[in-house]
C-alpha cells in the first residue's frame, strides 16, 4: 500500500491547486448472453490503487494543498455475493485500500456534484469513451446550472495521462521485482513449449503446454493472447488463430507471455517443429539473433530505441546483402529501406501494466533517449513468406527473437533470459 500512497502523492503535486482526477476502473465486458469475458483492470486505475473489483472510481481531490482519496465502488450484497463472488464494499476498501472515503457507485452523480463544489480544474481522460462520460456530464451541467446563485463551477478541463504516463514509464523498484518474476515464468513457458513440442501437434496445444507452465508457475493470466505460429504462419505477425498442425521440418514462433500481478512478460522464441534447425533456417535465424545481441548490447541511457535500430537494420541489411536476399549496392538499400521487405515492425516498445505500456518515446524525428528504470522489449525479426521474390529455399522461414529489460545506469537488465536462444542450447533443451 505504501507504494500505491506514494503513487497517488506524486501524482497529486503535479495538480494545480481545486482540482480533481478521476480515474474510471474497467467494467465487465459480455462474452454470450449472461456470461462475461473474464475480468482485466484498467491500468491506470489500477496503478494508483491496486483494486481488482469492475464499477469502480477513484478521485485525488487536491484542495489547499491537502490531497483526499475517495473510491467508488460496489456496495456489499449478500445475494449478488452468492451468485457472483466477494465484493469488497466500502468500509473494507478504507481499511485495506488506505483511501480517506468510500462511497457506493450507485451514489456516483450525487456524491460528485457535492465533492466538484469548489473544484476550478478537473483531469479527466478526454475523449476515451469511459462509460462514465455521461454521468460526468450530467453532473457538471446541474452545477452549471447553479452557478447563477453563486457555485464556483469547475472551468478548466485537463488530461491526466501525459502526467500519470510519464510516471508508469519509469518502473519503481517494486515494480522491477514483478516484472522480473513476470520474465522468469513467461520464460519457464516458452522452455516447456521447447521440451514438448512434436510434429503432428496442434498449434494451440503448443499454445496450451506454455500457458500450462505459466499457471504451475503461480499465475493464470496471459499478458496478451499468445501468438503459435507454425511455418509460414510466423509472417502474419499478430497472428492469432493458432488452429493449424505442426509441420515436421517447419520452424515454430512463439510470441507469449505471462501477466503477473498486472505486469506483462512479453517473449518470443523461434524454434524448429522437429528439434533441429535446417541450414537455411540456421542461417535466417543467426542472423536475427545476430542483431537481436547487438541491440541489447546498445541499450543504456542516452542512446533511443530508433538509434539502435539504425544500427540493427545496418547490419541486417549487410547480412542480407552477403546471403543474396537482397540485390544492389548497401548504400541505396539503406536508403531505401529495403529490409522492410522482410522487417515491418519497430525493434521494441515500453512494456509494464500494460504489453505495449504507455509513456512518450517521442517521435520518429525526435526520439526520446533511454533513461535508467525504463523498460522496454528488443524484438527484431525477418519474415520470407511463401509469396517473398527470393529464391524457394528461403520461403517459410519467419523468426523473431524477443526479450525484455530493464535500463540500467551503465546498459541493461534482461528479464528473460531463462530460456535459452542459441541455436545450440535450443537444440540441446529440445533433445535432452
Ligand atoms: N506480443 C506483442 C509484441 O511483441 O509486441
Ligand atoms: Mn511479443
Ligand atoms: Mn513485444
Amino acid at each position: 500500500m505504501t507504494e500505491f500512497i506514494k503513487r497517488r502523492q506524486q501524482f497529486a503535486d503535479s495538480m494545480l491547486d481545486n482540482s480533481m482526477a478521476i480515474f474510471p476502473a474497467n467494467q465487465e465486458l459480455t462474452r454470450s448472453n449472461d456470461t462475461e469475458f473474464r475480468f482485466r483492470q484498467n491500468s491506470d486505475f489500477y496503478y494508483l490503487c491496486g483494486f481488482n473489483e469492475p464499477d469502480a472510481c477513484l478521485l485525488l481531490i487536491k484542495q489547499d494543498a491537502q490531497l483526499t482519496t475517495v473510491l467508488f465502488n460496489r456496495k456489499k450484497d449478500k445475494t449478488a455475493e452468492i451468485w457472483h463472488g466477494y465484493r469488497m464494499g466500502q468500509a473494507e476498501a478504507i481499511n485495506t485500500l488506505a483511501v480517506d472515503q468510500a462511497y457506493v457507485i450507485d451514489e456516483f452523480e450525487s456524491k460528485l456534484s457535492e465533492l466538484l463544489v469548489g473544484i476550478e480544474n478537473l483531469y479527466y481522460p478526454t475523449l476515451s469513451g469511459f462509460a462514465l462520460d455521461q454521468s460526468l456530464e450530467k453532473v457538471l451541467n446541474g452545477l452549471r446550472s447553479q452557478s447563477r446563485s453563486g457555485v464556483i463551477s469547475t472551468n478548466q478541463f485537463l488530461d491526466w495521462r501525459p502526467a500519470l504516463h510519464e510516471m508508469r514509464l519509469f518502473k519503481s523498484e517494486a515494480e522491477q521485482a514483478i516484472m522480473r518474476k513476470a520474465g522468469v515464468i513467461s520464460a519457464l513457458g516458452h522452455v516447456r513449449a521447447m521440451q514438448q513440442c512434436q510434429p503432428g501437434m496442434f498449434e494451440f496445444q503448443l499454445q496450451l503446454e506454455v500457458e500450462y507452465e505459466f499457471a504451475r508457475q503461480g499465475t493464470r493470466d496471459v499478458a496478451y493472447n499468445s501468438i503459435v505460429a507454425g511455418g509460414n504462419n510466423a509472417c502474419i505477425l499478430h497472428y492469432t488463430e493458432n488452429d493449424q498442425v505442426l509441420q515436421d521440418g517447419d520452424l515454430v514462433l512463439i510470441d507469449a507471455g505471462a501477466e503477473y500481478q498486472g505486469y506483462a512478460g512479453d517473449i518470443t522464441r523461434t524454434f524448429p517443429v522437429n528439434g533441429r534447425f535446417s541450414e537455411e533456417q540456421a542461417t535466417i535465424y543467426q542472423l536475427v539473433l545476430d542483431c537481436q545481441l547487438l541491440a541489447l548490447a546498445l541499450v543504456k541511457p542516452g542512446i533511443s530505441v530508433l538509434e539502435i535500430n539504425q544500427q540493427v537494420v545496418t547490419k541486417m541489411t549487410e547480412d542480407l546483402l552477403a546471403l543474396g536476399l537482397l540485390k544492389g549496392d548497401l548504400s541505396s538499400l539503406l536508403e531505401e529501406q529495403a529490409y522492410r521487405a522482410f522487417y515491418m515492425h519497430g525493434l521494441g516498445h515500453p512494456i509494464g501494466l500494460d504489453v505495449h505500456d504507455v509513456g512518450n518515446t517521442g517521435t520518429i524525428k525526435s526520439p526520446r533517449a533511454l533513461q535508467a528504470g525504463m523498460a522496454i522489449t528488443i524484438e527484431p525479426g525477418l519474415y520470407i513468406s511463401q509469396d517473398a521474390d527470393v529464391d524457394d529455399r528461403w520461403k517459410g522461414i519467419g523468426v523473431r527473437i524477443e526479450d525484455d529489460v530493464i535500463v540500467t545506469e551503465t546498459g541493461c537488465e534482461i528479464l528473460t533470459s531463462a530460456v535459452p536462444k542459441e541455436i545450440k542450447a535450443i537444440e540441446a533443451l529440445m533433445n535432452g
